[in-house]
């Protein structure tokens, strides 16, 4: 409630002086990325870039490994995400893409940050907990346990203030809050400070469903890639789950199903979604699932381009990473000396 209240607030400020504001925020490269990303994250990261704000993108790799064995296909998940935000409009001249674990400087942070959160914290996590619940490991790995305080450090090297976030993150962003309260506190000099308590953006964005009308996941299988064809996407919506009454509304509590689809439409259009179902109306689902994909397929169709020009250029990708991977190590190694030296660790 107090991140959603702040939010007017931060808005107000970064309108006012972009300049002051850093942004971090990522994503795990477990698979290509799709509409929920873009109407949750993705359409806020570029709002954020194009109104000046710095941005550092970050892929985590080694945060993959919390809920499975191995990273799988890793190198294709990771430039099919950056494939991803060049579409949306992530501008490298702007913003910073990297992957952590290119970034030694910043795993390092790992280690004295760890020292500053107890066990107990690190256990009640919500996020974290909820995570090992439906993971499908037989035991939680240590990694699993610890990485928020990996995250901080994926946050705090650059020292970032400002986390773009769904809900679930908020837990994260505390921890980070907390950890850079704490090494203040301990390591720097009365008054001064080596970190940023950073603020949580909670984004605006309303839930969107997958096709079976369940969370859109990249795992459940019932998510529109932005990568996808027009076909699959055709595919995928008439396949979608509606319920049985004709009259086409809106109504989020009681018709979960058909109104994510009118909703889905609606934010493709830029229109209200009310307007949109009374529009459908009598037509039903048959009429829904029509307007739906149009309305997806148009609106992804110049992302679509954008990504398969991108696509073509692989070394073009791989320059574009070890550029961005080169300015994240500059500013980690910056910060992991103030670190040292903060900790009198300067030998
Ligand atoms: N945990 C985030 C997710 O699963 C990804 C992530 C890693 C992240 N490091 C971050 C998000 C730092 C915000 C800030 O989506």
């Amino acid at each position: 409630m107090a991140a959603r209240e702040r939010r007017g607030v931060l808005e107000a400020r970064i309108h006012d002086d972009p300049g002051r504001f850093r942004v971090l925020t990522g994503d795990r490269p477990t698979g290509p990325l799709h509409l929920g990303h873009y109407f949750g994250t993705l359409h806020n990261r570029v709002r954020l870039q194009n109104l000046g704000v710095s941005m550092f993108v970050v892929i985590a790799d080694y945060q993959v490994l919390t809920d499975r064995d191995v990273a799988d296909r890793l190198t294709e998940h990771v430039e099919g995400l950056v494939l991803d935000y060049l579409a949306v409009g992530v501008d490298p001249g702007r913003s910073t893409v990297f992957t952590h674990s290119a970034v030694p400087a910043l795993n390092q942070l790992l280690l004295p940050f760890l020292s500053l959160v107890s066990v107990a914290e690190l256990g009640r996590n919500p996020t974290v907990k909820d995570e090992i619940t439906h993971s499908r490991q037989s035991s939680v790995s240590g990694l699993m346990f610890t990485y928020p305080a990996h995250q901080a450090a994926d946050i705090l090297f650059c020292k970032a203030n400002l986390v773009p976030v769904g809900q679930d993150q908020l837990p994260h962003v505390e921890l980070t809050r907390t950890i850079a309260r704490r090494f203040n506190g301990r390591y720097a000099g009365a008054g001064a400070s080596v970190f940023p308590e950073p603020e949580a953006l909670l984004s605006d964005a309303p839930l969107l469903l997958g096709t079976d009308g369940t969370k859109m996941s990249k795992s459940r299988g019932n998510a529109i890639a932005l990568s996808a064809t027009a076909d699959e996407t055709a595919r995928l919506i008439r396949g979608a789950r509606t319920d049985a009454e004709r009259h086409i509304t809106y109504d989020p509590e009681t018709r979960p199903e058909v109104s994510s689809l009118v909703l889905l439409a609606a934010l493709c259009l830029g229109r209200d979604p009310r307007e949109v179902a009374d529009e459908i109306g009598a037509g039903g689902a048959a009429a829904l699932k029509r307007t739906t994909t149009e309305a997806v397929n148009e609106f992804l169709a110049p992302i679509r381009r954008r990504r398969a020009e991108y696509a073509r250029d692989r070394a073009g990708i791989r320059r574009l990473l070890n550029s961005g991977n080169e300015r994240a190590n500059a500013v980690a190694e910056t910060t992991l000396a103030e670190v040292r030296a903060a900790m009198k660790a300067h030998y």
